[in-house]
């Protein structure tokens, strides 16, 4: 029996060989940090169970967007924590709502970072859905319209993209419209196309009091079993008007992010959310894991797998690894 010719480790040789075959990038460029902004004045708070992560009001979530910034990432996704909640969540589309100040703040501070709103009722409900609840049930069509109400009132504040989290039907198509329609019409949408039901978004409910106080999302979120339904989702947005896709959860749907890359060939994000943050984070405060090469081994897994951008809470620490 000859010895084989091929040996595959030639080239694993040295840092430059490894570095010459390279198959997947990761840098600062893909990263986008979520945000929360909190009412009140000079509050910074630690949300318990994502170690690492606060809660900012305004003029704190601007001095840290500095911080941001100066990490080299060029993009966060801003979701908003109101003083007062209500049946309608009317807090998300009031002009003078949280997220809206924040993002006239954010903008006239920061004319260069990129800004992108969560669109979504939920934290803004008394109840903690997504949207107006009738009969026990979110109803969809009414829900759309408040989310456009929401949607134009960031772009108007001077969001740079939309992001609707919400999972109602036909809710991209009548945000494009609208925003066509109020002269936002260079404004993107990155939606979140297949949002599963998952238990992986615990500690950001937390960070966003946004648990819903009865029953659960299943109702409108995708079941984790699914991966075809998320390829019809994902055309769906598409075919009205999406910009960008978002995957969410990202690990443990790798393969619907691959999926959804090669059945669209659309820019696609995924969302590493808080769940998947928090256990990082707690391995490696146990001193269980590597905490550094961990976090770049799964966020390279996440962009080999198909994603041009990568939502994480590990966005800002994760820049100054990759510096
Ligand atoms: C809801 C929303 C959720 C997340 C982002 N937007 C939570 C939910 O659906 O309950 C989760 C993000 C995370 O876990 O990091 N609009």
């Amino acid at each position: 029996m000859p010895f084989p010719s091929t040996r595959m480790r030639r080239l694993r040789r040295t840092e430059t060989l490894r570095g010459l075959i390279r198959e997947t990038e990761l840098s600062p460029a893909h990263l986008i940090q979520p945000v929360f902004v909190v009412a009140g004045e000079e509050v910074r708070e630690e949300v318990g169970s994502m170690p690492g992560i606060e809660r900012f009001s305004i003029s704190e979530l601007v001095a840290e967007a500095t911080e941001i910034a100066t990490a080299g990432i060029g993009a966060i996704l801003l979701f908003g924590v109101p003083a007062d909640k209500d049946e309608s969540g009317s807090g998300a589309y009031d002009d003078e709502g949280i997220v809206q100040m924040a993002v006239r703040a954010l903008k006239e501070a920061h004319p260069e970072l990129t800004v992108i709103t969560d669109v979504c009722l939920c934290e803004y409900t008394s109840h903690g859905h997504c949207g107006f609840v009738r009969g026990g049930e979110v109803d969809n069509d009414l829900t759309v319209e408040l989310l456009a109400k929401t949607a134009i009132s960031h772009a108007e504040a001077g969001a740079d993209a939309v992001a609707p989290s919400d999972m109602m039907d036909g809710r991209v198509g009548v945000i494009r419209h609208q925003l066509d329609e109020e002269g936002h019409a260079g404004v993107p949408i990155v939606a979140y196309s297949a949002k599963y039901a998952s238990a992986f978004y615990g500690p950001f409910r937390e960070a966003a009091e946004s648990a819903p106080e009865f029953g659960d999302r299943r109702g409108y979120q995708l079941d984790p079993a699914n991966a075809e339904e998320a390829i019809r989702e994902a055309k769906l947005d598409l075919g009205e008007g999406a910009d960008m896709l978002m995957v969410k959860p990202a690990t443990p749907y790798l393969d619907v992010v691959r999926r959804v890359k090669e059945e669209t060939a659309a820019p696609v994000a995924a969302y590493h959310v808080s769940g998947e943050y928090s256990m990082l984070k707690a391995a490696a405060a146990n001193g269980w894991i590597d905490e550094r090469a961990a976090v770049i081994e799964t966020l390279t897994s996440i962009r080999r797998a198909g994603a041009d951008a990568i939502v994480t809470y590990y966005a800002k620490e994760a820049a100054s690894w990759l510096r």
